[in-house]
């Protein structure tokens, strides 16, 4: 009885799959991954448990350093935060500690691309052993012992495993805009502590924009005294963020975006640009026709003493110079740039925007800094040492690398596009079927995940980052056979909580957001609306909500996930109900009592709607959803009646349900809609049944259900 009990607590913990172990058709040592995000090279659950408690004690006990001993601290200050503990604290040796810290050296005293991040950790019912080369590869065990952590109603522990650990890719990064909206240093230090919990190591800053400069800069002081409206990072917080990033084993890549995205240092330094200005800082988003003049020599004068001190602030190996988006229209409209042009042989911009990189190449290495910058950068004349860092897709990475040039990837992981996590994790630096020699494949360093703050505030980035980045950060990390889609889902979630620790807001913006909407501590309902609502997708939010860089960022669709995490079990649940054919028992009541209280939200929010004139734009998007759960129930029954619907019904619902997707005065959309397109589908196609297998059938059901609308939404 015991043993039972204990098995099922375990898996209570780990969520979802207590029936399975129940059933008999999972073990404990096969239970999948526990907690782990990112999965590990090599991980061996063996039977045994370690138990936390009041007397845990950690001890470092090869090379010590002040950035280890932190490390040490802050894994058992956040495991009493935990856990409830309060560790007694008493000196321990190698013979008494819960946990050994072994380490062997420094490692690299600032962050670098070549560091050694390996780790192993073995756990027994005595004892959990660290060991690293390096105090980064410590850090990186440490975050994994601390994902260990379990409960039951013995207390807390760690099940014994051995883990071998080392990560797929040396590069992988979060970029954080800090120019379209400012985001303050405490921002930053908190997205830094959730990156070092998924063992990303890079933060790669955009510092500069046509929205803002955001760097204090001794030399040129009006590009941030006039470019910034005040909200920019003094030289101090750059180094106190550093510091930060480097007691966690994270560098910090600035970016500096030229020739383009360059109108805030044209505000206060107009000499520099390719027209006569004046400029002003720019509150809109998009491409802007402000760009550095590349044809004189005061310019890159310029750019010599701003990079020379920016190169002493940072102290990474590597400087992104951006490179995206430089329209050219500018230089096309600069007789002296035209004749320049002329004079050169420079066939068009963008043959000039090359002849500008490579110019800031050689300013970049006379700093002793790499360079590295977006696809616009390449050219075959560069030279090899410089990294392209790719938004436009994994082949242009690919034509890189065949080339000779190191690269990695943010095509695919843009966090602002507001895609789920299981598309961010689809994507692969090197896909399955690249078709890179092997040598080739050494150059794609890794990849960085992109969040661009067009729509992102300091009070809802949290949310916009996380869970999500989870995704993206084991892609980086794990071997690219770990693809169990649900699995991460289960894994993200358990992440979002533990990330609350760090005073992340990734879980409570939504809660914030709508009860400033309501007005009212009583949210339930809007609750129930807004989790079944996802922001729209790519650029349509700024398609459907044209704003600026004042508008403020508290609408239903700020408060809403990027991804309804409702709306997917619903789909899984649709799925299962439907493979049951024909029966349709499976997750009947549960789906038929989801869609009665999603019915009826539309009626509990009218007094709300009534005195929340901000919550106007959801009034259509209640009424919808009421009518979408109807057609829901509806095709249930019909399912469970054993009678095909007819005709006219489907083709009614079905135009209904195209009419509910159309949703951009609010900016979002109803995540259940493909699931009952789904079901009404399967009322309608009940006949073919008798023709084929349930499995057939189902899947029929469901192809039929996601074929693309002719007007291309989804
Ligand atoms: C980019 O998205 N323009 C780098």
């Amino acid at each position: 009885m015991k043993t039972i009990t204990f098995i099922f607590a375990i898996f209570l913990v780990l969520g979802g799959i207590g029936s399975n172990v129940l059933r008999g058709q999972t073990t404990m040592n096969t239970a999948g991954y526990r907690n782990l995000l990112p999965v590990p090279a090599s991980v061996n659950f063996q039977t045994g448990r370690l138990a936390v408690g009041a007397d845990f004690s950690a001890a470092a006990t090869g090379y010590k350093d002040a950035r280890l001993l932190s490390g040490i601290e802050r894994a058992s200050r956040r495991t009493e935060l935990r856990t409830g503990l309060e560790f007694k604290r008493t000196p321990a040796d190698a013979a008494t500690a819960t946990l050994i810290v072994e380490c062997q050296n420094a490692g690299k005293a600032i962050p670098a691309l070549d560091e050694d991040e390996a780790y192993s950790l073995d756990v027994t019912d005595k004892q959990a052993r660290l060991k690293a080369n390096t105090v980064v590869g410590a850090l990186r065990g440490l975050e994994t012992f601390l994902q260990l952590i379990e409960g039951d109603q013995t207390g807390y522990f760690i099940p014994a495993v051995s883990i071998q650990d080392k990560p797929r890719f040396a590069w992988r990064g979060l970029l954080i805009d800090s120019c379209r909206h400012f985001q303050p240093v405490e921002v930053l230090k908190r997205e830094l502590d959730g990156m070092a919990a998924v063992k990303l190591n890079v933060l790669h800053w955009h510092l500069t924009e046509d929205q803002g400069f955001r760097v204090e800069v001794h030399k040129y002081p009006k590009l941030h005294q006039m470019g910034s409206d005040g909200l920019y990072y003094t030289q101090d917080q750059i180094r106190e963020v550093v510091a930060y990033a480097t007691e966690r084993g994270i560098r910090v890549v600035p970016e500096f975006d030229m020739p383009g995205h360059a109108t805030s240092w044209l505000v206060g330094y107009p000499e520099l640009g390719s027209a006569p200005g004046p400029y002003e800082i720019v509150r809109h988003w998009g491409i802007f026709d402000a760009a550095l003049d590349p044809t004189r020599d005061e310019v890159y004068k310029f750019i010599d003493g701003f990079l020379g001190e920016m190169a002493a602030l940072f102290p990474d190996a590597y400087m992104h110079i951006g490179g995206d988006e430089s329209n050219g229209k500018h230089w096309k409209q600069n007789p002296k740039i035209q004749a320049f042009m002329k004079e050169k042989n420079i066939k068009d911009t963008e043959a000039l925007q090359s002849y500008f990189t490579a110019k800031v190449q050689t300013i970049v290495a006379k700093h002793k800094k790499r360079m590295i910058g977006w696809d616009e950068i390449y050219s075959p004349e560069m030279p090899k040492n410089i990294v392209i860092h790719s938004w436009r897709g994994a082949e242009s990475l690919a034509k890189a690398a065949t080339n000779g040039y190191a690269g990695i990837l943010s095509s695919g992981y843009y966090l602002d596009h507001m895609r789920p996590a299981a598309f961010h994790y689809a994507v692969d630096p090197i896909p399955a079927n690249s078709t890179l020699t092997e040598q080739q494949k050494e150059l794609i360093l890794g990849g960085e995940a992109c969040m661009w703050s067009e729509y992102v505030s300091p009070e809802t980035i949290d949310s916009r980052i996380w869970p999500r980045l989870g995704a993206i950060a084991e892609r980086l990390w794990s071997p690219g056979t770990i693809t169990d889609v649900d699995d991460m889902y289960r894994r993200t979630t358990a992440l979002g909580i533990q990330l609350e620790v760090f005073g992340l807001n990734n879980e409570t913006t939504t809660d914030r957001l709508m009860r400033n909407l309501a007005g009212s501590t009583d949210i339930n309902s809007l609750k129930t609306l807004v989790d079944l609502v996802e922001p729209l997708q790519g650029y349509n939010r700024g398609k459907a909500h044209p704003s600026t860089q004042m508008t403020p960022l508290t609408r239903l669709v700020d408060a809403a996930k990027p991804e309804s995490a409702t709306g997917r079990s619903f789909a899984k649940a649709v799925d299962e109900f439907l493979s049951d054919a024909p029966n349709f028992r499976a997750h009947r009541e549960d789906m038929t009592a989801k869609l009665n209280r999603w019915r009826d939200v539309n009626d509990a929010l009218t007094p709300m709607f009534a005195r929340s004139p901000v919550l106007h734009e959801a009034e259509p998007l209640a009424k919808d959803l009421s009518q979408i759960s109807q057609a829901g129930l509806d095709a249930i029954s019909q399912l469970a009646s054993g009678n095909p619907a007819k005709p006219e019904w489907r083709d009614a619902t079905l135009a209904m349900l195209a009419e509910a997707v159309k949703h951009d005065q609010a900016a979002v959309g109803l995540s259940i809609i493909p699931s009952v397109k789904q079901l009404v589908i399967a009322a309608a196609e009940l006949d073919q049944l008798k023709t084929s297998t349930p499995a057939e059938w189902s899947k029929r059901v469901k192809t039929l259900a996601t074929e693309k609308p002719k007007n291309g939404r989804r």
